[in-house]
């Protein structure tokens, strides 16, 4: 079978987990680079990487990559990639590009002097001057860096962050693939005990029931590629039976989340249900200033919020001190906050943090502050 090249795409600070779960799907890395995995694989494992992906944004089928100065050089090498390999004589395809530290710097040029090459080829190959596009849709992306043009069709389709479970969310609700990644980074697993006390739309703890319950993140949703003729449908199928039956119906897990708003704490319900993992976790509404813990060990993951628009310093303040307080002496458990307040170590004084990474939230940059515990005995 035909050996193809896939990049999943991730955001900034992201690509080590990224990373670590395309290896663990058995595929080989070929390189990583700033927001971009690329490892090898056939056709018929396309459905695999969308469906198992956590902390990836999409998943990318690359068709080329060569370096391109004028307008000229990126029509006649674009031509000369396979396109009808994929692209089906009825399909619907539009471009989209970015660029970047390049001399081709107009992506709108770029992306029509890309299509117009597409179509020229196909014209060729399937002998007709004319396109209906009413078929699938191939989404094409042209990403000019530093002048070397990478030319993908997206296999995704919707990003990867929607699984189809959230249908509410607070406004300052996370994505679901940064959600996961927090998760993972936290070395959570399920015999472990684990709290969101300020939990929104429920969407860490849920991602970690998942996680846990080795359920595929995109076991409820549709890809882009899924009507391509160029991945055999019965991987499709396969791929879904697979993934039904790695589902551990089994574990018992500990999982708890609390907010002090009523309308989050509901709506965190509604979407456990929908995810699948509505009897793992048991949500309850809660100000921290409440927060009892008598268990010696466990794991705290939570995102409070921050900024002008998400509370004022004053209940900042406090969230912070009931959070040391709750936390200062219990040493078994380990505390991960993602938050943009940079002054968020300075009132959580247990430790300095252990690390800190460097991550973005909507695109807004903000701090995993991770305090590890000791091991439970
Ligand atoms: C940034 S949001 C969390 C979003 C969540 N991670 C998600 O993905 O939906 C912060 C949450 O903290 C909650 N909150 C604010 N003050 C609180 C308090 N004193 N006790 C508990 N929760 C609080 C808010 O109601 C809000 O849902």
């Amino acid at each position: 079978m035909n050996t193809i090249t896939l990049i999943a795409t991730t955001s900034f600070g992201l690509e080590a987990i990224v990373k670590r779960e395309v290896q663990a799907l058995g595929f080989d890395v070929v390189n990583v680079s700033n927001g971009k995995i690329e490892f090898t694989a056939t056709p018929g494992e396309i459905p695999r990487a969308n469906l198992w992906l956590r902390s990836a944004d999409r998943v990318l089928l690359k068709m080329g990559e060569f370096r391109a100065e004028t307008f000229d050089e990126l029509f006649e090498q674009t031509k000369t990639l396979p396109w009808e390999n994929w692209i089906t004589q009825d399909g619907q395809f539009t471009v989209t590009g970015t660029a970047v530290k390049s001399k081709l710097g107009s992506v709108r040029a770029c992306q029509s002097i890309t299509k117009k090459s597409v179509v020229e080829r196909l014209k060729q190959a399937y002998r007709v001057e004319w396109f209906d596009e009413t078929g699938p849709e191939f989404t094409i992306k042209i990403s000019m860096l530093k002048d070397i043009a990478t030319l993908t069709i997206d296999t995704s389709g919707v990003g990867l962050h929607k699984r189809g479970y959230r249908t509410l969310a607070g406004e300052a609700a996370l994505k679901e693939t940064l959600a996961a990644a927090l998760v993972q980074l936290s070395f959570y697993n399920k015999e472990r005990l684990l709290i969101d006390p300020m939990c929104g739309s429920g969407t860490i703890l849920i991602e970690a029931a998942m996680i846990a319950r080795n359920i595929a993140p995109g076991l409820q949703r549709k890809f882009a590629s899924e009507r391509w003729p160029g991945i055999p449908h019965v991987a499709w199928v396969r791929a879904r039976n697979a993934a039904r039956s790695a589902m551990d119906q089994e574990s018992e897990l500990q999982i708890f989340g609390y907010d002090i708003d009523e309308e989050a704490i509901r709506a965190s319900k509604v979407n456990a249900k929908k995810a699948g993992v509505g009897k793992n976790i048991i949500f309850e509404q809660k100000d921290i200033k409440e927060l009892w813990i008598d268990k010696p060990n466990g794991i705290l993951i939570s995102n409070p919020p921050y900024g002008v628009k998400m509370g004022a310093f004053q209940e900042l303040n406090q969230i912070y001190i009931s959070l040391h307080k709750t936390f200062k002496k219990k040493t078994g458990w380990s505390i991960y906050i993602l938050t943009g307040d940079k002054k968020f170590p300075d009132y959580f004084k247990r430790a300095r943090p252990d690390r800190v990474r460097k991550l973005f939230n909507a695109n807004i940059e903000v701090n995993y502050y991770q305090y590890f515990g000791e091991r439970p005995s």
